[in-house]
């Protein structure tokens, strides 16, 4: 008798990364072997309707994961987007995934964890670490930075004319989040799975933020420059712009890390998964300016 076809779970299904997980995978899988694990189901009624199972599953109470995880043979981990609380979070996932007997455990982790100069980091490192520990088949989705970012400050860096900073002439190679979904859904919906891989994700194109203020500028007819400062006086600006210290420190120690090289890739691993080039900065631009 055949082996019935593989279940798939995605935690944080309710996220915006795990949204797109659940459409990536719907173009080439059955609902029926999609599960959403939320920890809040109210959020996932969309997902409900287009016939997928949707589960509780809270990070921070193993008894949910344990219950959601019946029948799983292929789980995504996507990194919590509680920045500090993430490795006992995670833990908990990787237990519970160990106690179920997954057949594949992947995560979301960052560009180049191992040797990433972004603070950010390390508790992708040490969730690696568990996930290695754990002796489950895996794969690490080493996700670079999204192209969404950035886009984000676009209606702040048009209203001041300026951009700011601590990237300095660091290039980025980001893609769009839609692409980084369409890799975990390629590794989750595989024919089969073979050995643990890594694998570093990132945009087919690397620019800098004089860059991608040049590009603001093109397509919104207005002038935008890019202002580089130190790290401290960045975080300082962005805090007096009304952002908590928390998220502050941390897009300005991601920004310096940047000018390091922490954001760049050119292995082209992303788009040779997803059979596709990746997503253009001027596209991810272009739909923020239409917004
Ligand atoms: N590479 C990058 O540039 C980048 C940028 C931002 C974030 N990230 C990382 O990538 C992850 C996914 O990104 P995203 O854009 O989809 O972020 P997001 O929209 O904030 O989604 C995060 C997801 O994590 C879930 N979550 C948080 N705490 C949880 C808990 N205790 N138990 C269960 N689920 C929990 C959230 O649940 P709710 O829906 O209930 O809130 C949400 O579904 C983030 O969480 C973060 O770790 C990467």
């Amino acid at each position: 008798m055949p082996a019935s076809p593989a279940r798939i779970l995605i935690t944080g299904a309710s996220g915006q990364l795990g949204r797109l997980v659940v459409h990536a995978l719907l173009q080439t899988i059955e609902p029926a072997r999609i599960v959403a694990a939320v920890r809040d189901t109210a959020k996932a009624g969309d997902l409900a309707a287009l016939g997928i199972e949707v589960r509780r599953a809270d990070y921070t109470k193993p008894e949910t994961l344990d219950a959601a995880f019946v029948g799983i043979d292929r789980l995504l981990l996507i990194s919590s987007s509680e920045v500090g609380q993430r490795l006992p979070q995670h833990r908990n996932v990787i237990d519970a995934a160990k106690r179920a007997g997954v057949k594949l455990l992947a995560y979301t982790s960052l560009l180049h964890a191992d040797s990433s100069p972004l603070g950010l980091a390390e508790e992708h490192r040490q969730t690696e670490a568990a996930i290695r520990a754990s002796g489950l088949p895996f794969a690490l989705l080493r996700n670079g930075w999204y192209s969404e970012n950035y886009a984000a400050s676009i209606p702040s860096a048009l209203q001041h004319g300026a951009h700011i900073g601590s990237a300095a002439e660091g290039r980025i190679a980001s893609a769009a989040r839609a692409d980084y979904a369409a890799a975990a859904a390629a590794v989750l919906s595989a024919e089969s799975v073979s050995d643990s891989r890594i694998y570093e994700l990132a945009g087919d194109d690397a620019y800098t933020l004089t860059q991608f203020a040049a590009e603001i500028t093109k397509q919104s007819g207005r002038t935008v420059i890019y202002q580089d400062m130190p790290e401290a006086a960045f975080r300082t600006a962005l805090t007096g712009a009304g952002l908590p210290e928390a998220i502050a420190q941390l897009l300005a120690d991601s920004d310096a890390g940047a000018a390091r090289g922490g954001l760049f890739d050119d292995s082209h691993q992303l788009s040779t998964l997803i059979g596709r080039p990746t997503t253009p900065l001027a596209a991810t631009v272009a739909q923020a300016l239409q917004n």
